[in-house]
């Protein structure tokens, strides 16, 4: 996992969906209306994304790569915290300028911000069309179908809905998210998720499978097994250990990754069912937030961090080489310069490969906005986290230097974008711990290759082909 360069929280993610080639001649290229879609946020919001794309082919949409192209766009959101939600409003007036060029120009909003602000977005943004939670895609065809002077609003959560039958339409490449697990039942009191993702469901492990086929079959060689809390899995039969080894065993697949697992629930035999499974890569996000305890207490993670400390070296005695990234948050309501100096503490006892960190950010609707004052000024945020990021690279400069001089296995994802030192093209991929890895040589995207490291920085391992 490549750790975040800045404070910025947000991935955005064109949604570079391969351009239906399905459509037979010119005319009904006329009549088929172009869908652009744009996803922020998390993963799962990558793999929603790949959803609505399937559902909407399925509907006789197209789905298009340029924003110019299409008649309707739709961006996929992210509720986590306060400034996703504003870069999306920023979007979306951005995007309504090219109504002034087509005016039958259709602008939705997907996901977890329209969840969170069905209620006030057709005032804040009067020009969107429609606006639909995570659970509503479905009826997406129908929607659009509708004509309205107002914004259509589709916001109802499902106690069921696991797209059943939706075959994702996956990017082509080295990766395929498979959703395993929707919703949270957790209900950290910082965190939206719950309220704009509703009830944790499992999806039944024999579509799951019948999903992993099918992406080993168009020969993809990495699988990454998607939820909100990953190994909570159990579809009544399959627990989370037993489904690991089940989507390794399949042919074709080489890889087996998954985020995000919550610390509560990780069971000794998934532990067992990680080391004992060669394709179980050796790399584990497994989110922390604080290293103080009356901190986790106020957050109600459910965990100490004397347990997660244990979790933390059962891990690294049962897999050798594992690569751990987390999540840290500062400035959580009542934190003190003293909480702060233990997640400190914590970072450089653990050492993590990276770390992705944030600001805590007050949303409407948690258990700590309706109980708790959000009291830690702007300005110590920013400072503490200013001094965690700090730390924290320096933490992760330390631990790439020690792969100076080994050889990594690398699947390959392409021409990188950071050319070498003269200008010529480098090919970047990934290593078993999920580094990302850049080499000079050409290789083909999706075929795995050994590359010696020769030099690193707090992100990137640089490195030669080894022939
Ligand atoms: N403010 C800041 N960060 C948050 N996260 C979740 N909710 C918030 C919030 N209200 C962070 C947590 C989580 C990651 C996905 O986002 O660290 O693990």
């Amino acid at each position: 996992m490549t750790a975040p360069p800045s404070t910025s929280p947000l991935i955005s993610i064109e949604a570079a969906l391969t351009t239906d080639r399905t459509i037979a001649d010119a005319s009904a290229t006329a009549t088929i209306r172009p869908v652009y879609i744009e996803t922020y946020g998390c993963q799962m919001n990558v793999a929603d994304t790949e959803l609505v794309a399937s559902i909407l082919r399925e509907a006789g949409y197209r789905i298009v790569n340029e924003v110019e192209a299409a008649d309707i766009i739709l961006i996929n959101t992210c509720a986590v915290r306060e400034n996703a939600e504003e870069r999306v409003f920023g979007r979306v007036s951005q995007l309504y300028g090219l109504r002034a060029r087509n005016p039958g120009l259709t602008i939705g909003i997907l996901g977890c911000m329209a969840q969170h602000l069905a209620a006030e977005l057709p005032q804040r943004a009067p020009f969107v069309d429609l606006v639909m939670g995570p659970d509503s895609y479905r009826r997406l065809p129908a929607i659009l179908a509708q004509t309205s002077d107002e914004t259509l609003l589709d916001v109802r959560l499902s106690r069921a809905e696991n797209y059943v039958g939706v075959e994702p339409s996956r990017k082509t490449g080295t990766n395929a998210w498979v959703t395993i697990i929707r919703g949270c039942d957790k209900f950290c009191t910082f965190c939206i998720v719950p309220f704009v993702r509703g009830r944790e469901r499992s999806l039944d492990s024999g579509e799951i499978l019948h999903q992993v086929h099918n992406i080993a079959a168009e020969g993809f060689r990495e699988v990454t097994l998607l939820g909100q809390t990953v190994n909570s899995y159990n579809d009544g039969h399959t627990d989370f250990a037993d489904l690991l080894r089940t989507v390794a065993a399949v042919d074709g697949i080489e890889r087996v990754r998954f985020t995000s697992p919550y610390p509560r629930d990780f069971t000794a035999r998934t532990i067992e069912a990680m080391a004992q499974t060669a394709e179980v890569c050796p790399a584990l996000h497994l989110p922390v937030q604080s290293g103080s305890d009356q901190q986790l207490d106020a957050m109600q993670r459910g965990y100490s961090i004397a347990e997660y400390r244990d979790l933390v070296s059962k891990l690294r005695q049962a897999i050798p080489n594992l690569a751990m990234t987390t999540d840290i948050m500062v400035g959580f309501c009542g934190e003190t310069e003293e909480n702060f100096r233990e997640t400190c503490e914590l970072m450089e006892g653990l050492r993590f490969d990276s770390a992705f960190m944030f600001k805590y950010s007050e949303r409407s609707g948690t258990q700590a906005h309706r109980a708790i004052a959000d009291d830690i000024p702007e300005s110590v945020k920013g400072e503490r986290l200013t001094r965690i990021i700090k730390l924290q690279e320096s933490i992760s400069s330390e631990i790439n230097q020690k792969w100076i001089g080994k050889t990594v296995e690398v699947l390959v994802e392409g021409v990188s974008k950071r050319p070498a030192a003269d200008g010529s093209a480098t090919s970047f991929g990934r290593s078993l711990q999920a580094k990302t890895v850049i080499f000079p040589e050409m290789a083909a995207p999706n075929s795995i290759v050994q590359v010696r490291v020769h030099s690193s920085t707090s992100h990137t391992l640089m490195g030669t082909l080894v022939v």
